[in-house]
């Protein structure tokens, strides 16, 4: 798929998708969603990529949104088939088995924040600015928002977020527990591709078992079990004997995701 909307960068075991709409602050049309899906699944099924980091061109906007000029016109059918089509893409992301940071970079609002929860770790901008700011439209968040910002920062923080719209800056974020990381603008990428680094180093196949793992609970399913059913399947790998060999012999390890 030739894309419009976004750029794809490959750095080593690194892969960069850029949302890259700067003119619309990179919000989200159904068309930079679709090559979103495209290039994720591609970026999940490629050996090559060990994981991803997102971000949004420029310096003003990680994603401002989905498009509000989409919106108008649509009927009730409609809306469903946007929810569910965010709601498919982001829990594409959050279940992929590779890790992906958000690098927000600036204006994280509406389907912009829900991009970058449904990512596995988001580092932001001193300058960034973020929110759910559907309300003022008289729309709530479709995108996953209600439930992944309830998690991420406590319900009651979540519904004052969402019944406020207020953005809320970079330094909020991290207090909040909605930010990992805040970074000046020059050490966005850079620190992201540190942290992302440090996890390609570990054992691929036990990164993406503990990504199951976490995510089970929250998506309704028993997420004790599931830990004990990826514990186990951790033991069918080369990987942990590699990763006890290394230990027990003070070296390395060398792992293959095999
Ligand atoms: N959908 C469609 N277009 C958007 C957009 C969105 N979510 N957010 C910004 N844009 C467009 C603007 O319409 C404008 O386009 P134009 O130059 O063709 O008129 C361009 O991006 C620049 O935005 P502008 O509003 O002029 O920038 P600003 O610095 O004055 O304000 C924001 C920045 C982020 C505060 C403001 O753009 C905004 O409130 N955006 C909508 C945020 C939102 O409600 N998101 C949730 C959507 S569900």
């Amino acid at each position: 798929m030739p894309y419009q909307n976004i750029l794809i960068e490959n750095k080593e075991r690194i892969q960069y998708i850029i949302i890259n709409r700067e003119t619309k602050l990179n919000a989200l049309n159904e068309a930079t969603l679709a090559e979103l899906r495209f290039a994720f699944e591609l970026a999940f099924g490629n050996p090559d990529v060990g994981g991803i980091i997102i971000t949004g061109a420029g310096k003003k906007a990680f994603v401002a949104g989905a498009d509000i000029a989409e919106f108008s016109g649509v009927d009730v059918p409609g809306s469903i088939t946007i929810a569910r089509l965010g709601h498919g893409i982001f829990n594409m992301i959050e279940n992929g088995g590779k890790p992906v940071i958000a690098a927000i970079n600036g204006f994280a609002l509406g389907g912009g924040l829900e991009l970058a929860m449904a990512c596995h770790i988001r580092l932001a901008a001193d300058t960034a600015k973020m929110g759910l700011p559907e309300v003022t439209l008289g729309l709530i968040p479709g995108y996953g928002g209600t439930q992944r910002l309830a998690r991420l920062v406590g319900k009651g923080k979540a519904l004052e977020m969402i019944m406020t719209a207020d953005m809320i800056n970079a330094f909020e974020a991290f207090e909040y527990g909605l930010v990992n990381h805040v970074e000046s603008h020059e050490n966005l990428l850079p620190r992201a591709e540190e942290i992302l680094n440090k996890i390609l180093s570990r054992a691929p196949l036990a990164i993406a078992s503990a990504i199951t793992a976490i995510n089970a609970g929250q998506n309704g399913i028993d997420g004790f079990e599931t830990e004990i059913e990826n514990f186990s399947k951790c033991f069918q790998t080369e990987d942990l004997q590699e990763g006890i060999s290394a230990f027990l012999q003070k070296r390395k390890p060398i792992f293959k995701g095999k």
